[in-house]
């Protein structure tokens, strides 16, 4: 296929070539971000599984290292998470040489010990801070009885109040997450299931589940533990997404607040992300008490392998920092781009116009566009209808994807439908709709725009929806429209981050 540089993201990971999916392991370390994947290096579809490896300073620029746990004929190389045990409390390393422990699943094949296809937890380590990898002697470290070939995605987190860390895995098409405990990162013994009678439909797998503790409303006294779930397909924008579910864990069980009667609309359960084009997020590892920061895979299985990008297909979204807020009287996760995005931003220098009223029919034309932008700006309800904002729109207008907020029934939708290629696959799913209540009658946007990506957080980021774009080239201007009425708006920011 001819190469796509036009949809190349300027500020989001992707690999120079092949296939990439899952982002796996990702940790900071001496001011050095580091980022592992899912990796084919001989196909631009899924393959074979290794973990490729990329490096940051800023988490916005990347290097790549090349591959860091490959694949062989006996052993695929699944996602999996990392732990820096600094005080080597697996006794893998030294105190000169603390260890980088990189869990992750293995697919055997043609092993005597496991049928074929068994997936199990293993460990990978490095004495070099990332450098080299080595597999532990005794792998795997956590299998399944009877063997499983759903048996995965394993991802570890420190429980202060146990001195211990806990281990998620899933049995995906059993919708199960399973937890295990350990004091030295090798021996794991088995806690409790997770399985709740919420969102479930058959054929559904559960993918890379990961417990994150958070401070409710910045409380450091009232810690709740949030499970994320990527499910796939019949996620909430179709195919494969990010559920989660807030609760408490006990020491044992993780148990979610009240949740919605079974058989409910997906919409009553919560989303990490509205669009289509979210999954299997992960934790940085190793950043001490800065808030949680999380990278996933910017696709969607349900077109993953159509994508009409070349010489590469994969890329991840932006790193996001991760709160949970209060909003609608309930917790919930609230999203932002990681700091460093919002430095280069202002780094680039921001374009602010004055506040404007847009009446029914009219638009009006930002004098500022371009492929990659930051833009913020902020609806104040007026007597429209509706109104919004096109990005990447062509200068006949007739290209664009389109923002818009109906003050009536109080919904967003990103519409891709006019995006730009979009054929490439009858489920590349065209609208994504959310409900998003506007306190006092406002509603702000923040835009991230790359070459081949839409990324909205709206009102402070209770809300997000990221979605992939194909734009053909020259579709560089940004338009705000109102009907049906006036709309005002306000604090009107534009940045050109990158070009
Ligand atoms: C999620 C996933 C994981 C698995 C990996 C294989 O996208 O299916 O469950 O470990 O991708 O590449």
């Amino acid at each position: 296929d001819a190469p796509t540089p036009q949809w190349r993201p300027a500020l989001h990971f992707s690999p120079t070539e092949h296939w990439m999916n899952d982002p796996n392991g990702p940790f900071l370390l001496d001011g050095t971000y580091h980022l592992f994947y899912q990796y084919n290096p001989a196909g631009t579809v899924w393959g074979p599984m290794s973990w490729g490896h990329a490096t940051s300073t800023d988490l916005l620029h990347w290097h790549e290292q090349g591959v860091a746990i490959p694949s062989t004929p006996a052993e695929d190389i699944f996602s999996g998470a990392m732990v820096y045990d600094g005080s080597n409390r697996s006794g893998l390393g030294s105190a000169s040489a603390p260890p980088l422990l990189a869990f992750h699943t293995s697919v055997f094949h043609g092993n005597p010990a496991h049928p074929d296809g068994t997936q199990a937890q293993s460990l990978s380590y490095s004495l070099d801070r990332g450098a080299h990898w080595q597999s532990y002697a005794h792998n795997p470290i956590l299998t399944l009885q009877p063997d499983s070939r759903q048996f995965r995605d394993p991802s570890v987190v420190w429980y202060p109040q146990g001195q211990c860390w806990l281990m998620t895995t899933v049995v995906a098409d059993a919708q199960l997450v399973k937890l295990y405990r350990s004091t030295d990162l090798l021996h794991w013994s088995f806690l409790s299931d997770f399985q709740p009678s919420g969102y479930r439909k058959p054929g559904m797998l559960w993918e890379m589940p990961l417990l994150v503790p958070l401070p409710l409303d910045g409380n450091p006294h009232d810690t709740r533990w949030v499970m994320i779930v990527s499910v796939n397909p019949w996620s909430i924008a179709g195919g494969s997404g990010v559920q989660y579910f807030v609760g408490r864990f006990d020491g044992t069980r993780f148990i979610p607040d009240a949740l919605p009667p079974e058989g409910a609309d997906p919409s009553a359960y919560d989303w990490l992300d509205h669009g289509a084009d979210q999954y299997a997020p992960i934790r940085f590892a190793n950043t001490g008490t800065r808030p949680p920061l999380l990278i996933a895979w910017m696709n969607n299985w349900d077109y993953a392998d159509t994508l009409p990008t070349a010489p590469w297909r994969g890329q991840m979204t932006l790193p996001v920092q991760l709160a949970l807020k209060t909003v609608d009287g309930r917790p919930a996760l609230v999203q932002a781009p990681a700091p460093q995005y919002d430095d280069l931003v202002r780094r680039q220098g921001i374009a602010a116009f004055a506040d404007r009223d847009v009446g029914p029919g009219q638009t009006w034309r930002a004098p500022l566009g371009g492929p990659v932008l930051d833009i913020r700006v902020t609806l104040r309800r007026g007597d429209a209808a509706h109104a919004g904002i096109v990005v990447r729109q062509t200068p006949d207008g007739r290209t664009g994807t389109v923002i818009s907020y109906d003050f009536l029934s109080g919904n967003l939708t990103l519409d891709r439908s006019r995006s730009g290629q979009v054929g490439f696959s009858p489920r590349f799913s065209l609208a994504h709709i959310a409900h998003l209540p506007t306190p006092g009658g406002t509603v702000s946007l923040h835009l991230v725009i790359d070459r081949n990506s839409v990324e909205l957080f709206a009102n402070g980021g209770a809300l997000r929806m990221t979605d992939l774009v194909f734009p053909p080239p020259g579709s560089d201007g940004v338009s705000l429209f109102s009907d049906g009425g006036h709309t005002r708006f306000t604090e009107i920011r534009i940045s050109a981050p990158a070009r």
